[in-house]
Order: structure tokens, then sequence, then C-alpha cells
């Protein structure tokens, strides 16, 4: 008997980084899952990579732009039809960029907070019926650790993750009632497409002393941009624990993966 047998999941951002292990992570314990994410030759890879551990028939990919209200409608409802329901819902897709706050547009302000913080709330609205039709159901939201410990030159990145912790904690209390927990991850230094991309959207005349707190405690054998990193995995554990029964207790409230980075 695995920890996630018959459980349903949706899993955004499941093409690369923590949303694919995640992904892969919960199939391994029995879960159905279906991948959704922007990138179509990203899922084909969660694909593969879930036919190498014999997990594919569990599995269903969905091309889906969460910053995209009628992609989020129909994507999810489609996901609803596949899965005949909603046991739980990772909302991992989010996009990165960084520049100095006076040298950001309003473009760039709005691109950060529409995919993070309008994109999780609504793939969230659209899956809450399923998910409250369900007497123990989970949303694990994705924060940041830049969301509570300050990240130079990623303002509009700490904004839409504060405000997807904000939004967590509102729909905790809301639906707790009806047995809905909602919880959020707050990663920070785990190797993926976000990290690897990072140093190319920093700006040249960074001021590299910022950076100095902001390194792992513990050791670390990834790298990105030149600096330790942690395994996907990590995240990706912690939230089949989130969505399982072991979870039962845990709402409203953030769970810190940083390897120590900000203890
Ligand atoms: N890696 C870290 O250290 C770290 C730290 C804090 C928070 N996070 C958060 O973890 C989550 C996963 O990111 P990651 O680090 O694995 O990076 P990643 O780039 O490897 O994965 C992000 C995924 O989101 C998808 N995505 C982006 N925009 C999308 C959209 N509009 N619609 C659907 N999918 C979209 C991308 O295609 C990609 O597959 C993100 O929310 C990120 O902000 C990561």
């Amino acid at each position: 008997m695995n920890r996630l047998d018959n459980h349903r999941t949706l899993v955004t951002g499941a093409a690369s980084g923590i949303g694919q292990a995640t992904a892969l992570r919960l199939l391994d314990e029995g879960a159905t899952v279906v991948a959704a994410d922007v990138s179509t030759d990203g899922l084909a890879a969660t694909s593969a990579r879930a036919a190498e551990r014999g997990t594919a028939d569990r599995l269903t990919t969905l091309t889906l732009d969460i910053g995209d209200e009628q992609s989020v409608i129909a994507g999810v409802r489609s996901s609803i039809e596949t899965l005949g329901g909603l046991d739980s819902l990772v909302n991992a897709a989010g996009i990165l960029r960084a520049s100095h706050t006076e040298q950001t547009s309003l473009d760039l302000w709005d691109l950060i907070i529409r995919v993070n913080l309008t994109g999780t709330f609504l793939v969230v609205r659209e899956a809450l019926p399923a998910l409250l039709a369900n007497p123990r159901a989970t949303v694990v939201n994705f924060s940041s650790t830049s969301a509570a410990f300050a990240h130079p030159y990623m303002a509009a990145y700490a904004a839409s993750k504060g405000g997807i912790q904000s939004f967590t904690h509102a729909i905790a209390l809301e639906y707790g009632g009806k047995g809905l927990r909602a919880v959020c991850v707050a990663p920070g230094s785990i190797k993926s497409g976000i990290t690897d991309a990072t140093p190319g959207y920093l700006p040249a005349d960074s001021d590299w002393a910022l950076f100095s707190k902001l390194s792992p405690a513990l050791p670390t054998d990834r790298e990105s941009g030149g600096a330790g990193m942690g395994d996907p995995t990590a995240v990706a554990g912690v939230i089949a624990m989130l969505v399982s029964e072991d979870g039962a207790f845990i709402t409203g409230t953030e769970i810190r993966i940083d390897g120590g980075t900000h203890a």
C-alpha cells in the first residue's frame, strides 16, 4: 500500500525543476497526476522520466498557461474530468525576473504578478469546487524565501511570493471548516530552471556583497551560477507529505526548505 494510492492531483509547473520532481514523486507514491505547464517540450521530458520509473500509466500531461484566464478555466476543467475529481492541487508554476527596482517597467512588474500571484489565484479558484466536493483536500502553493527575507533585485518576484503567502493564509481560514488545507512551501537555493536562469537576469552592475547571506548552511551537491544548491527532490518529498494524511493537521502556514540559508 502506497501513501498516495487513489490520490488524484493536479501539479502546475510540472515540466521542470521542483514541479517536475513533485509530479514524479507523487506518481512514485501511487498518485494519479495531471502534470500541467506552459512548456509542451518540458512536459514530454516529464512523461519520459515517468516512463523510465514505470509510472507513466497514471500520468496525463496538459499544456496550460496559468497567466491566461481562459487557458486555466479550460485546463482545470479537463484535469478534473480526467482525474474524476481532485484530492490536491500543487501550484508550482512560476517565473523569476530580476532588475533594479527603479528600472523595472510596469510591463515587467505586471508579468511577474500576473503569472505568479494571479496565476495561482486563477488555478485555485477554478479547482475549489472540486476540492471542496472532497472532505479532505489540500492546496500547496509556492512561496519563496524571498517573501520573508530580502533578496536583491527581486522586489517584484518577492512581492508576488509574499502575496501568495497572504492568499494561502486567507483561504486556509475561509475553507478550513470544510476540510480544505492550504499550505505554502517556501523553497530557496534549489537547482532548477529558475535558478539556472537567474544569473542571466541580474543587473550587470549587481552588488555581489548583497548575496553574501544567500547560501545554504548544509553541504550541497548541486550548483547554479556558481552557488551551492539543493535538489528539487528535497521539496518534492515535503509536498508528498503535505498532501498525504501525514500532513493532516498542517494548514495556513509556510514550510521553508532552503538548507538553512535563512537559519
Ligand atoms: N528553485 C528555487 O530555489 C526556488 C526558490 C523559491 C521559490 N521557487 C518556486 O518554485 C516554483 C518552481 O520553480 P523552479 O525553481 O522549479 O523553476 P523551473 O523554471 O524549473 O520551473 C518552473 C516551471 O513553471 C512553468 N511556468 C512558467 N510560467 C508558466 C505559466 N504561465 N503557465 C504554466 N507554467 C508556467 C515553467 O515552464 C517551468 O516548467 C516556482 O513557483 C518558483 O518561484 C523556487
